[in-house]
């Protein structure tokens, strides 16, 4: 029997899977775990079970020790764990990918509807009790067909973003480091665009690339700047691949339309010059947060940790 330590609270069934076959330790608060309980709580593991709100660093390795096997993040994002700093120690890296791409799509796609429809500002009118009357004029939002949908990254996540958008009447193309598999391409009626371009003639753009350097605020005030003034910004893949302060003043100078945030550059906290905003939409990182999702992103992580320690292939391995 192996002992896995499990950093955060996961779906009772994945935990099953786990405790049929190896010594498990669980965390059972909703909150996420401390560094300092964490340093002590991984000593010893074979295998930790990792949240994106854990640090999986050189120090916490150490202070699991040396019989490390694996570290199964409960997530597709990976940003949290050094993986240079795993593969140093010979310990394997596991994700979610594809069992969170059509529940992060739709949350990608509920805040297209909300930033260009001002569905929150409508809301906040309501619970304000502020006086309002039906109006031809009143709240006017911006329409989705015919419009083109710019998407930053054409995996999964982008693809299944650009199917809803196509449902919605609207044109697709993208910009990613490579040319997207030609069956998405044609299924999508895709163009791909150079980055420039794209930023400055889609109408909705939607951040789906993975957090990492060379991706760092790849929109910051310079980007922001080629939009068109109608334009609208999504981010449902990660905070600091926008540059937060300088989006809150693109957008409170309307040198864009609006945008939709999931993400934010220091979760849990949201940059001040946007909490005051009504043209931004903002959620609390909701991608992946449905029950049936979030189940089976917990169970991956599970099996993913159960065949390592059987010495068998991961299923879902990450690359050093
Ligand atoms: C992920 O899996 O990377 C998501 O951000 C979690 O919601």
């Amino acid at each position: 029997m192996s002992r896995v330590v499990v950093t955060g609270r996961v779906p009772e069934p994945a935990v099953e899977t786990l405790k049929a076959e190896h010594d498990v330790d669980p965390h059972d608060d909703s909150a996420p775990i401390s560094r300092e309980a964490l340093l002590a709580k991984v000593a010893g593991a074979d295998a930790l079970v990792t949240l994106l709100t854990e640090k999986v660093d050189a120090e916490l390795l150490d202070a699991a020790g040396p019989q490390l096997k694996v570290v199964a993040n409960v997530a597709v994002g990976y940003n949290n764990i050094d993986v240079a700093a795993c593969a140093e120690r010979g310990v394997i890296v596991t994700n979610t990918p594809d069992v969170l791409t059509e529940s992060t799509a739709d949350i990608a796609f509920g805040l297209i509807l909300m930033a260009t429809r001002r569905l929150g500002e409508g809301e906040r009118v309501l619970r304000s009790q502020t006086p309002w009357t039906w109006g031809m004029f009143y709240m006017l939002g911006s329409g989705l067909q015919g419009k083109t949908l710019g998407v930053i990254g054409m995996g999964g996540i982008g693809a299944a973003t650009a199917r809803r958008a196509k449902a919605f009447g609207m044109q697709v193309a993208y910009s990613s480091r490579n040319a997207c598999d030609p069956a998405v391409a044609e299924e999508l009626g895709a163009t791909r665009l150079d980055f420039d371009e794209l930023l400055s003639t889609c109408d909705v753009i939607s951040v789906h690339c993975p957090y990492n350097d060379s991706t760092h605020h790849l929109i910051g005030a310079e980007q922001l700047a080629l939009m068109k003034d109608t334009a609208y910004l999504i981010n449902t893949a990660r905070g600091p691949i926008v540059d937060e302060a300088a989006l809150a003043s693109a957008l409170a100078d309307d040198q864009i339309a609006g945008a939709g945030l999931d993400v934010f550059e220091q979760e849990p906290a949201v940059h001040e010059g946007l909490l005051n905003l009504d043209n931004v939409a903002m959620v609390p990182h909701l991608g992946s947060a449905t029950i049936e999702t979030r189940t089976e992103m917990a169970q991956l992580a599970a099996d993913n940790t159960v065949a390592v320690l059987a010495g068998k292939e991961a299923l879902t391995l990450v690359k050093p």
